[in-house]
């Protein structure tokens, strides 16, 4: 089994996915929002790169998502997997339009199948990989299309579960990834002083922080299937 990790969304580009497992990653906090959304309930998450496209598809749903960290005016939910809760969203449709993790989900159709992942599922998302048998890549968002420590210790962490249940090719940015997640124990002490959890922790989202740095919390495995997003069976 090959794994290859992408460090930010527009690296996928190019790339052939046909026969191949994507793993679209955004801990801090796209894809943190999306396992827990449907953790509770939620009925469908619509990934949408733009703000203009999440709102005039929205007929019965919730409008989710950020801008620079913050809340979209007129939008029902910002980016906290906090607001998510069971009361406000079970049996709801929710649309989403986030910086970076639904732009990389959008620049990742294609492929077999299209998982999504963070600290939340790790465990459950490298079981299903593994049952799967095929080819991975790993796309973490990234932060404007730059490197995010968040992201690719995360990816780093799927590797490294993968590889030691299965034969494993990674080309060497994938094996210092599942080498750094080796020598991590603690997540949040590792990301301190990473970009995006300190501008998280500037505008005031700490208990975010926390919560998206939890591993195996949750059991599900978002996977995207004609422009919604659903646990898969
Ligand atoms: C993103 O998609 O870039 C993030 O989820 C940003 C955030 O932390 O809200």
């Amino acid at each position: 089994m090959k794994i290859t990790i992408l460090e930010s969304a527009n690296c996928i580009f190019g790339k052939n996915l046909k026969g191949k497992n994507v793993i679209v990653i955004d801990v801090l906090r796209a894809t943190s929002v999306i396992v827990t959304a449907l953790e509770n309930g939620a009925k469908s998450i619509y990934p949408f790169k733009e703000i203009e496209s999440a709102k005039l598809n929205c007929k019965n749903g919730l409008l989710a998502g950020e801008r620079k960290g913050l809340k979209i005016t007129g939008f029902d939910f910002g980016n906290s997997p906090l607001e998510f809760t069971r009361e406000k969203i079970q049996r709801k449709d929710i649309f989403m339009t986030t910086s970076n993790g639904t732009r990389a989900i959008e620049n990742s159709l294609g492929a077999d199948n299209l998982y999504i992942a963070c600290y939340l599922n790790v465990t459950a998302v490298s079981k299903k990989l593994l049952e799967d048998k095929k080819d991975i890549v790993i796309l973490c968002s990234g932060t404007d299309d730059k490197f995010s420590l968040d992201d690719s210790l995360c990816a780093g962490i799927i590797a490294k579960k993968i590889s030691e249940e299965a034969d494993v090719q990674m080309d060497d940015f994938s094996l210092s990834l599942k080498r750094l997640a080796e020598l991590s124990s603690n997540i949040e002490d590792i990301l301190k002083d990473s970009k995006h959890y300190s501008y998280l922790k500037s505008i005031g989202h700490e208990k975010d922080l926390e919560f998206c740095t939890q591993i195996d919390l949750y059991n599900i495995v978002p996977q995207y299937i004609d422009g919604k997003i659903k646990a898969s069976s």
